[in-house]
């Protein structure tokens, strides 16, 4: 098949560009690269032996889109491009609902345009809101979120609902990723952000690299086993192939119509305090922390139930936490500044 990428040079977005290609899928890469490079995917051509297409532009370019759609024929949409940072969307809100809610429609309009109708979306469990009973099932209903971030996905999934309602031949998927974690086994390939890390996994991973003097835990009293909050952490890749199981069963559903909502995570809860042992144990390397008052915004516990995934799709997660802790560190040492070397 052949598939536009957007956000294809992003964190997610390259790994599962590498998924896809390694499924023989031709890839095309539409980014502005306000948060990425080309670096990774030229590191993917070097891996696989095959060409990426890239085209540098905006999702909320019309025009732009229509030079993509129109060079290419594609037999579907998968959309990662999106501004991500939760707590920069509480300081910047417009730019959030102009990236992620207005660029998305801006490219379900171009699809529409150009009878393009399988559309994978990346969505996030932050799209059950703040009183969802753990662990999350994609039967419940999309909640309220607390930050402009998380409204921007739930936004998005009522449009593909919408927009599925009034265009039967529309095919959506939205995959809700838990939290994503870890690195390519080769090391090419990881997460890169740019200025302080927000998220727990490429701070930590800083820290141990030298880049940064100490981890802050966000809170030691949450109602959890060590005070410190749970997460449903998944390894890149095994997300990146949620991706391909979700691309290759809409191939194998030519009946399919509407929408589908697939949560992607592994179905465990672990704790802050044993992502930093896992790591110090898979790399050799300790980890100064010190526990720190709570974080705006965070909930106590959250984890997926993953069984839709695992029997409509065929997928479920492989890899366990060493693996992950040992590609996020291979990926950090190896790349200790990240892409920005070459
Ligand atoms: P990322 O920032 O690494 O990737 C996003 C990519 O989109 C970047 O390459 C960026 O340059 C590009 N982009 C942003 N705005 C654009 C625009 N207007 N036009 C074109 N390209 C644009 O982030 P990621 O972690 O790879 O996340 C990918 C997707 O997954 C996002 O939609 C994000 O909201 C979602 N998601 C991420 C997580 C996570 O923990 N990383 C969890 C749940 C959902
Ligand atoms: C994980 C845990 C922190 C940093 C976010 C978004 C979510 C999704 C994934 C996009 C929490 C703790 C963190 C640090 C810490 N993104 N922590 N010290 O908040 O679960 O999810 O990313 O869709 O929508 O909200 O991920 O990695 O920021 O935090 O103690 O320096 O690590 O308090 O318990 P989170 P995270």
């Amino acid at each position: 098949m052949k598939v536009l990428v957007t956000g294809g040079a992003g964190y997610i977005g390259s790994h599962t560009v590498l998924a896809l290609l390694q499924q023989d899928h031709q890839v095309v890469v539409f980014d502005n690269l306000c948060n990425a490079s080309e670096v990774p995917l030229a590191r993917i051509e070097a891996m696989t032996g095959k060409h990426i297409e890239f085209f540098r532009g905006d999702i909320r370019d019309v025009a732009a889109l229509d030079a993509v759609f129109g060079a290419h024929q594609f037999d579907a949409v998968i959309h990662f491009a999106a501004l991500k940072a939760v707590g920069e969307s509480t300081q910047k809100p417009l730019a959030y609902y102009q990236t992620n809610v207005h660029g998305s429609v801006c490219l379900l309009e171009a699809m529409q345009r150009h009878q393009v109708t399988d559309f994978i979306f990346s969505s996030s469990a932050t799209v059950y809101g703040e009183l969802a009973i753990v662990p999350y099932l994609e039967s419940m209903p999309l909640g309220s979120p607390s930050s402009p971030y998380g409204a921007t996905k739930v936004m998005v999934e009522r449009i593909m609902a919408d927009y599925a309602a009034a265009n039967p031949e529309f095919r959506g998927v939205s995959l809700r990723y838990f939290n994503p974690i870890g690195a390519h086994e080769s090391g090419n390939l990881g997460e890169d952000p740019k200025g302080i890390p927000n998220n727990l996994l490429p701070y930590l991973a800083q820290v141990a690299v030298g880049r940064r003097t100490h981890l802050s835990v966000f809170g030691g009293d949450y109602p959890t086993q060590d005070g410190t909050c749970l997460r449903d952490y998944l390894h890149v890749m095994d997300l990146a192939e949620g991706h391909t199981a979700a691309l290759n069963w809409l191939a194998d559903h030519p009946q399919q119509r509407g929408i589908e909502a697939f949560n992607l995570g592994t179905g465990q809860g672990v704790s802050v305090l044993d992502i930093i042992a896992a790591f110090e144990q898979a790399s050799g390397v300790p980890v100064p922390y010190e526990i720190a008052p709570r974080r705006a915004g965070d909930l106590a516990a959250f984890w997926a139930n993953a069984d839709k995934a695992s029997t409509m799709l065929g997928w479920q997660a492989k890899r366990n936490l060493t693996q992950m802790m040992h590609d996020t560190w291979r990926w950090q040492s190896q790349n200790p500044s990240g892409y920005s070397e070459e």
